[in-house]
């Protein structure tokens, strides 16, 4: 059965760390900007400023994206550089560079997708108090708007967030993502039924006008049976799909029941009742417009058996240059499951593998073990699909190499190698297995 035949293959990629320019045509600044320029907190004091600069490099870009065959690019949009302080004032060469963007990929056949919110919050909201603001579902519908107003004649696929899971827990839980801060219970539950307001206020400013296609992406790192007994398969589910409340930022449930179902999940709100935020339930109906797919992105799963629960990985298992253990079956299982918990069609909107490339003596970039690390999780999500799984896309992270946050410019993920002393640009030998990959509709894995 293998892939539909309209099934979508594209790259993804995120504002703040392809586009540079932080600083140029009238762009306010965002919490990025603010946090990479701050001493320690990025590997070696890198900073996304310069980045891959796209913004001067949009046509090579958009070049290689042809050369690959892309059907779709994933990308993000700058609040801020649109709106310079996150509301009112629009900046029109910000639109310009996007309209540059669209129009590029339309010209060359290639569907844009574009995230609303990839982390970079604007700076002058962030001084507001940013998420933890109750106004901050407004702001964030107020930029809606911008968007489907600019954009929305030619841009039909939307992404509301961009993994909240990481961008809560990595910025105002754990503090080494932006802002940097270590809130408390009570503030990160405020923070994140303001996030999910969001999310609704900007489903509905979206569904104004021309017809489009919204999700909503979560970082998920499913639970994998360890056989396939219906015992550790049973277990494995209970496992994804549970949290508890001391991790619940970081789980599934927590952020996509409200949206999907229109309740948090029980054990999250279970005791501790002095920690809520006031949750009516005209927000829980604002929380759960109907929305058309579920954005996952994968790079590894966890093993789980019926007997002992999570295991850990055996000594010496396979990883990435990142750390991350390479575990194919998360692309099966993890579809699998949100799939029958929720009912939507699923894309995965990123998937990829950080490697330690290097441009060899004949000038090319030979990245063996990440062509091996998407056939062997390609294989896995293309059962999902002859299992009859609802599949509509698969989404590389990421089109070139970036600013990997917290990494800096240490780790690579690209399908195209980027020389940050020069930005010479080559495309690996990933990129050409992914463009075979894409002109056969995944046959040849
Ligand atoms: C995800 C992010 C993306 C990229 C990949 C490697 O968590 O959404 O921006 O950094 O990890």
């Amino acid at each position: 059965m293998g892939f539909k035949k309209d099934f979508i293959w594209g790259a993804a990629s995120a504002a703040y760390q392809v586009e540079g320019a932080a600083f140029e045509d009238g762009k306010g600044l965002n919490i990025w900007d603010a946090f990479s320029h701050e001493k320690g907190k990025i590997f070696d004091n890198h900073n996304g400023d310069t980045a891959c600069d796209q913004y001067h490099r949009l046509e090579e870009d958009l070049n290689i994206m042809s050369e690959l065959g892309l059907q779709s690019y994933r990308f993000s949009v700058s609040w801020a550089r649109i709106l310079p302080n996150g509301t009112g004032e629009v900046n029109e060469k910000g639109i310009e560079f996007y309209n540059r963007l669209i129009n590029g990929l339309t010209k060359r056949g290639i569907k844009p997708c574009m995230t609303l919110y990839h982390w970079d919050l604007p700076y002058a909201l962030h001084l507001k108090g940013g998420w933890l603001n109750d106004s901050s579902p407004e702001w964030f519908g107020e930029y809606a708007g911008v968007i489907k107003k600019y954009f929305g004649d030619r841009v039909h696929d939307f992404i509301t967030f961009n993994e909240p899971q990481v961008f809560v827990g990595c910025g105002y839980f754990e503090g080494v993502h932006a802002p940097g801060y270590k809130l408390s219970k009570a503030e990160l539950l405020r923070i994140g039924h303001n996030v999910l307001k969001a999310h609704g206020t900007a489903v509905k400013e979206l569904r104004k006008g021309e017809e489009c296609r919204i999700g909503i992406t979560g970082a998920s790192c499913p639970a994998i049976p360890v056989s396939e007994s219906s015992e550790d398969i049973e277990a494995a589910k209970r496992c994804y799909y549970e949290s508890n409340y001391d991790a619940f930022v970081f789980s599934d449930a927590y952020w996509l029941d409200p949206v999907f179902k229109g309740k948090y999940p029980d054990w999250v709100y279970g005791f501790e009742e002095i920690n809520k935020p006031v949750i009516t339930d005209d927000d829980l109906k604002l929380i759960c417009q109907p929305i058309d797919f579920l954005g996952m992105n994968i790079y590894n799963g966890k093993y789980v058996s019926a007997k002992n629960g999570v295991l850990p990985n055996p000594q010496g298992f396979s990883r990435t240059a990142i750390g991350w253990p390479v575990t194919p079956e998360a692309l099966y299982w993890g579809p699998k499951f949100m799939f029958e918990r929720y009912g939507k069609p699923i894309i995965i909107t990123e998937n990829g593998m950080a490697c330690h490339d290097a441009v060899s003596l004949d000038g090319n970039v030979h990245d063996e073990n990440r062509i091996d690390y998407f056939r062997r999780y390609l294989r896995e999500y293309k059962r999902a699909a002859d299992d009859g799984i609802n599949l509509n896309g698969y989404y590389v992270w990421s089109l070139t190499d970036n600013f990997e946050w917290g990494h800096g410019y240490n780790q690579r993920f690209g399908l195209t190698y980027i020389d940050y002393g020069t930005q010479k640009r080559i495309i690996k030998d990933s990129g050409m297995f992914i463009k075979d990959v894409i002109k056969c509709n995944g046959e040849n894995l």
